[in-house]
């Protein structure tokens, strides 16, 4: 954890698949925040000395017995609260109103809603009084606790918000920290600026700092071993920790023939020619073995993730007195492991895919707390190249979770030919710089077609181009017809095993960015 002086902001964890985000949207705004579990007794709140509290969305219903609830006594703190969602009906109900679960009459909301709000309430200042919010809720506040007033509605929900500036206690109904609410970071920053009275001092340049100095404090005199694979995040840990520790820094990168098309050979070249230990260790032959007949995402993300810290321990014990292991892993891959109170989404390779005894002393991830967007601002203020710090993401498991089911040699073959049309089609038509993540994956699906006058029966690929800002929620790129018609028909010329062509047009939620 990072030790700094700064004003903070609790955000407490009822179990909400944004918990994450919401600080990631704090620290935009350039105050630091940290999320921790409802659960958490008053004394910790306390110690902590946040300036403001923002309670999350949650699954739960307040009305319920076994729903949580925070510890009672944070209300006599005094410090400004924010509830979201679950949140604010956490507060309505607490502070002697009532929730109910929505029925016909008043409806439950799902997605972008038109929301009319109060701008004589701080929390809503200088925003359009009619504007977009994304709603996700099934439960609704009917009677407003005493003491408070009504902020903001929509057609199916009359009180989309509760407030009592007196007390600063807030609560809104829709999600400010998602992007499909318009006004959502104004909302905020009034919140953090006007309510809390925050100053914004949370910056790359200070997250820099202080995590070289504790990563000296824990290193000490060890020696550290990095999972390389050439992304954006072990890029900038390799860079981050190289600045800590130096020639302690042994960069690992394994070669699991699980990469799209010439990727490991430029890797190498890449990172060869830095001031960096790099071992390229080939192991392709062992992860195809393993991933032999396993169909079930979950077990392939484990199987690979397992094999990377056996292949690391071996690499440790041939280098000789290596404490640590260092990663590359961030929030999101921590919060879509299941880390928090949420639902497991995918066990995250480097996360929730690790065997449960590791032989290191230590796995340490400097990344852990960023965000892919702040870890690429961190990147730049390392000196690392924009072209290098700008890369579309690539998974940790690779190829392996754009193969539908069973991996297979001649499986990998398809899908790093055909991600190599896309990529190069999407260069050359000069859309590869707004969109935010890329790639071709290899369905399961085998279905009838005709070329020439034979009859054949195939795989189909499906092209996945998305934009986001957080990968956390995406949209998909319209991409031009014409663009999409190069791709297709020059995947089906020239990719054995392939008649069919589709473009994947749901968004996230609900599909994810990968299709395992
Ligand atoms: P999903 O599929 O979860 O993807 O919507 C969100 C973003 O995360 C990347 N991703 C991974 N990154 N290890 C990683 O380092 C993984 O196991 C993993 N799975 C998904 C994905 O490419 C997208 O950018």
């Amino acid at each position: 954890m990072v030790k700094q002086d700064h004003q903070k902001i609790l955000i407490l964890d009822f179990g909400g698949q944004y918990s994450q985000l919401i600080a990631r949207r704090v620290r935009e705004c350039h105050v630091y925040s940290e999320v921790k579990p409802f659960t958490i007794p008053v004394e910790e709140i306390k110690a902590f000395q946040p300036s403001g509290i923002i309670f999350s969305g949650g699954p739960g219903s307040v009305y319920e017995e076994s729903s949580p609830h925070p510890a009672r006594d944070v209300y006599g703190l005094g410090i400004p609260i924010l509830g979201i969602c679950y949140g604010c009906q956490l507060l309505a109900q607490q502070f002697g109103g009532e929730v109910v679960p929505a029925k016909n009459s008043i409806a439950r909301e799902y997605g972008k809603t038109v929301t009319w709000f109060d701008n004589s309430c701080r929390l809503f200042s200088g925003i359009p009084k009619e504007n977009v919010t994304w709603m996700s809720h099934g439960d609704v506040i009917s009677v407003i606790p005493q003491g408070f007033a009504s902020g903001a509605e929509s057609a199916a929900c009359p009180t989309a918000c509760i407030y009592d500036e007196a007390r600063k206690l807030y609560g809104v109904q829709f999600h400010p920290e998602v992007t499909h609410t318009e006004y959502g970071m104004n909302i905020l920053r009034n919140f953090l600026l006007k309510i809390c009275c925050c100053t914004e001092d949370w910056t790359m340049a200070e997250f820099r700092q202080k995590t070289v100095e504790s990563l000296r404090k824990t290193i000490g005199n060890g020696k550290v071993l990095l999972a390389l694979s050439g992304g954006v995040d072990s890029s900038v840990a390799a860079a981050l920790l190289s600045e800590a520790v130096g020639d302690a820094l042994i960069c690992v990168f394994v070669d699991h023939g699980l990469l799209r098309k010439n990727e490991a050979e430029e890797i190498e070249e890449t990172f060869s020619h830095k001031e960096l230990t790099f071992l390229r260790v080939d192991a392709k032959h062992r992860f195809l073995t393993r991933l032999a007949r396993i169909n079930a995402p979950e077990k392939k993300r484990k199987i690979i993730g397992t094999e990377f810290i056996r292949i690391f321990e071996e690499q440790a014990k041939q280098i000789g007195k290596v404490d640590f292991l260092a990663q590359g892993t961030i929030y999101p891959d921590v919060i879509e492991s299941g880390q928090g109170s949420s639902d497991v989404i995918k066990s995250h390779h480097n996360v929730g895919g690790l065997p449960s005894v590791v032989d290191f002393r230590e796995i340490i991830e400097p990344l852990r707390m960023l965000f892919k967007d702040e870890v690429r601002q961190l990147g730049i203020e390392l000196g690392l190249p924009e072209s290098l710090v700008n890369r579309q993401p690539f998974p940790g498991p690779g190829l392996a979770i754009r193969v539908v089911g069973e991996v297979s040699q001649r499986k990998l073959k398809m899908v790093q030919e055909a991600d190599a049309i896309f990529r190069e089609e999407m260069d050359r038509a000069g859309c590869s710089g707004s969109a935010n993540q890329y790639f071709a994956a290899l369905t399961n699906m085998r279905s009838v077609g005709v070329m020439g006058d034979g009859r054949t029966y195939e795989y189909a690929i499906v092209l996945r181009c998305v934009n986001t800002e957080d990968f956390m929620t995406a949209e998909w790129t319209r991409l031009p017809y014409d663009l999409l018609e190069r791709v297709s028909s020059r995947i089906v010329n020239e990719v054995d095993g392939v008649n069919r062509v589709l473009y994947d047009i749901t968004s996230k939620p609900p599909a994810t960015v990968e299709y395992e």
